[in-house]
């Protein structure tokens, strides 16, 4: 079942998400929805609280970034409870975007390294390094467990300049080709 993804501004977006117990109802289908929900929208990572579950948990599948970056062949994976505990390297930039906000893509600077605990769809625990454009994702999708978006990473020129258009997907004034939940869209109005 594809899920409506919820739009910048949306409260569950910023909230620090909640430890995922291995008895979470329905976990099995919700990580199918997501994955269904994140290829429908051309995404190559997506977080529980931008389906509006405010629980520990997103899913990546990098692999159409295979061509530029060899790390991200065949890179597809579910993350649990993750937590980075160390991040290392110059910081590099990369135009990211991101499911919540249609249409905005910004470069964004980041770590190139970093180190995970996190367990997978079987509850089982890692504790891995991770480099490049799957270090990147993991960034950015890890960011929206604890409540951080990528415009948070934006200078505050580019934020003002962005303003008007941010208002825009809250309220829906957008055009987009997936199914979203806006939390300034006036009622009635579709
Ligand atoms: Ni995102």
């Amino acid at each position: 079942m594809i899920l409506p993804v919820v739009a910048y501004g949306h409260p569950t977006l910023r909230k620090v998400a909640k430890e995922v117990q291995p008895d979470h109802p329905d976990l099995e289908q919700f990580i199918a929805d997501m994955f269904e929900t994140m290829y429908q929208s051309d995404g190559v990572g997506l977080a529980a609280p931008q389906v509006n579950q405010s629980i520990r948990l997103f899913i990546m599948d990098v692999s159409p970034y295979a061509d530029k970056y060899p790390e991200a062949q065949g890179f597809k994976k579910v993350f649990i409870n993750p937590s980075i505990y160390k991040e290392e390297g110059e910081e590099w930039a990369f135009n990211e975007g991101c499911l919540s906000f249609p249409g905005v893509r910004e470069d964004i600077m980041r770590k190139p390294f970093i180190y995970m605990k996190y367990q997978d769809e079987h509850f089982h625990s890692h504790d891995e390094r991770f480099e490049g454009i799957v270090a990147r994702v993991i960034q950015h999708e890890y960011d929206h467990t604890q409540g951080k978006l990528f415009v948070d990473k934006m200078s505050a020129l580019r934020k003002m300049l962005l303003k008007g258009k941010l208002t825009d997907i809250s309220k829906g004034n957008i055009d987009v080709f997936y199914r979203m939940t806006f939390p300034l869209q006036k009622k009635g109005k579709k």
